[in-house]
């Protein structure tokens, strides 16, 4: 009888309870893809989840983890084969399937990714759904027609796990890049090593300014949401895109339609979750490109399994900085 630890999410009255279990393989779903995890990582969602808030786990118990790199061990999926070391960020991993946070997985064949050359697969966890969504976010611009030599794009949430890499693959890519920060002191020399020609401190963009300010951006990363996403837009320069992709500071847009009808600016939105297989692939290539792994390994720490919950809840605090590997026991 195999078993293996995860971190399991059981329902509470009030809130959830995450604790670290020996599981047994048959307590995984029938899926056709079966994985040894070698790494998983943590994101704000895997926090929340850790941390027994409600809203990211839908389904009682759950293993959480919402990214996972592992090897094949067992297919009967054609695609892949044992021996295969392979990524999946998303795709309902620790939401609505069992998720990564474990030593053992089973998955779909569809949203897996070959670990591609460039990386090991503990700097692919690195990368995991952070990495994913700092990629869907240049790639939505790229499609909107963005182009190096068009002007500064802005970064906000400039520290974290997906500001730190869309820092990184911008400006690899030729692009001027600003970072929008609430630790401008402390994270300058990082921000400017990722990429960062400058750096704006966040409470600037917490104002409610004007509805329409002065044109500065031509494009924006942003992973807070309210009124810093708000002041983005309002001073996007004309036909210029905002690429949302998160909430750390709200899940409200106190905005209006004036930068859209009389600057033609876009809202681009980025759900790394839900992605279509070539999507997945164009994502992973240009991460393979653009992004530097020993940059990558200057934003990384590492944590065991069993530390997982308080590394979590340093993240939850907004202690955090760059990306969090967890390492899985063989
Ligand atoms: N759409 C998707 O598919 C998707 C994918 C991944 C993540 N997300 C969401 O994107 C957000 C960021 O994810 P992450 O993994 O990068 O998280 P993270 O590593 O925790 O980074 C979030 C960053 O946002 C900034 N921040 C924290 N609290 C803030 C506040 N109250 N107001 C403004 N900025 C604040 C901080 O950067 P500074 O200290 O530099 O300001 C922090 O480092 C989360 O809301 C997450 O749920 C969405």
């Amino acid at each position: 009888m195999t078993t293996f630890p995860a971190w399991v999410i059981r329902e509470g009255e009030r809130t959830n309870v995450a604790a670290l279990e020996d599981i047994e393989l048959s307590a995984l779903d029938d899926l056709p893809v079966t994985l040894r995890v070698g790494y998983s990582g943590l994101n704000y969602k895997d926090a929340l989840a850790l941390g027994g808030r409600p809203g990211v786990i839908r389904r009682f118990p759950l293993i959480a983890g919402i990214d996972l790199v592992g090897e094949v061990v067992e297919s009967r999926d054609e695609r892949w084969q044992a021996g295969d070391v392979v990524t999946l960020d998303g795709a309902g991993l620790g939401e609505d399937r069992h998720g990564g946070l474990a030593g053992m997985a089973r998955v779909g064949g569809d949203d897996l990714i070959a670990v591609p050359d460039a990386f090991t697969p503990a700097q692919a966890a690195a990368i995991g759904t952070a990495g994913f969504t700092a990629a869907l976010s240049a790639l939505a611009l790229e499609r909107h027609g963005l182009r190096p030599g068009d002007g500064p794009v802005l970064v906000t949430g400039a520290s974290g796990g997906v500001g730190s890499i869309a820092i990184s693959l911008l400006s690899r890519a030729g692009h001027e890049v600003v970072a929008a920060t609430g630790r401008v002191e402390q994270m300058r020399e990082r921000l400017t090593e990722l990429g960062a020609s400058d750096l704006v401190d966040r409470a600037d963009l917490e104002d409610k300014g004007r509805p329409l300010g002065r044109q500065r951006w031509a494009a924006v990363v942003d992973g807070a949401g309210g009124q810093i996403l708000a002041s983005a837009l309002s001073t996007l320069r004309a036909d210029g895109a905002a690429a949302a992709y998160g909430l750390a500071a709200s899940t409200d847009l106190p905005t209006s339609v004036l930068p859209f009808i009389l600057r033609g600016v876009s809202l681009l939105g980025i759900n790394s979750v839900h992605v279509t297989p070539e999507r997945r692939r164009q994502a992973w290539e240009l991460l393979a490109r653009d992004l530097d792994p020993a940059v990558l390994d200057s934003l990384t720490r590492t944590v065991d399994l069993a530390d997982a919950r308080d590394a979590a809840a340093e993240l939850l605090a907004g202690r955090g900085t760059g990306r969090t590997v967890v390492r899985i026991p063989s």
